[in-house]
């Protein structure tokens, strides 16, 4: 019998939200995340455990049919995969910071200065719309560190509570997206996949109306 593949993120900040969403929709999936891949008992799904920045690749390629990923990450890797439901969890902001001592009025304050993140599509995008030219210095974590030691003037990172940006003296000055999780869909999904897709969009979306 045909599965679906649904990608999940194998560690971080979605990997529990997905999980309970698929408790949720009464999908019991075998073994825990040690393994990369583990099969539903009650549904025709597989799920793959993968890094969130290799997901839309594997979407792209019709690797997997299905993944929960972060808006943020399809804007970033993957502007020509589309999503259906938005989930509800891993709300954040994607935004441009910079040192409090810094004065600060308009994006043009970035012409000519260092930007370190880990989103730098999304950030050339957002400051060619707005006529500014910055130096992107691409770095994969601890994006906030990057003022404080020399390395950027600004940065560009995800800002869920702000915590982060309080603890590293950094303001956030612009937002440049809000994100929160989706139900991303492969473009090459086959026909007889989408059937059982649907089934769990349903299943998702009596989840939600039901956690409203
Ligand atoms: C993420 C992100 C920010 C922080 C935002 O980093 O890169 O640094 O969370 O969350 P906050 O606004 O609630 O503080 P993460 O801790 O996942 O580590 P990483 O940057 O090393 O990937
Ligand atoms: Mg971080």
């Amino acid at each position: 019998m045909t599965n679906i593949r649904i990608a999940i993120q194998k560690s971080g900040r979605l990997n529990e939200d997905s999980l309970k969403i698929l408790k949720d929709c009464g999908i019991s999936i075998n073994n825990g995340k040690d393994q990369l891949k583990a099969s539903a008992r009650n549904f025709p799904l597989e799920v793959f455990y993968l890094r969130n920045g290799d997901i839309p690749q594997y979407l792209r390629d019709g690797v997997v049919d299905t993944a929960i990923i972060g808006e943020n990450v399809l804007v970033e890797k993957g502007k020509d995969i589309g999503w259906t439901e938005k989930l509800g969890f891993s709300k954040c902001r994607v935004s441009l910071a910079v040192p409090k001592t810094m004065k600060y009025s308009t994006a043009k304050d970035f012409e000519g200065k260092r930007i370190a993140t880990s989103y730098p599509n999304t950030v050339n995008d957002y400051l060619k719309k707005k006529g500014v030219k910055a130096d992107l210095h691409i770095i994969n974590g601890s994006v906030e560190i990057a003022p404080n030691i020399g390395l950027a003037d600004g940065i560009c990172d995800i800002v869920s509570s702000g915590s982060t940006l309080f603890k590293n003296n950094l303001e956030e000055v612009e937002v440049i997206l809000k994100s929160e999780a989706v139900l991303a869909v492969s473009p090459k999904i086959s026909e007889e996949r989408q059937e059982i897709l649907k089934k769990l969009q349903f299943r998702i979306q009596s989840v939600l109306q039901a956690r409203q």
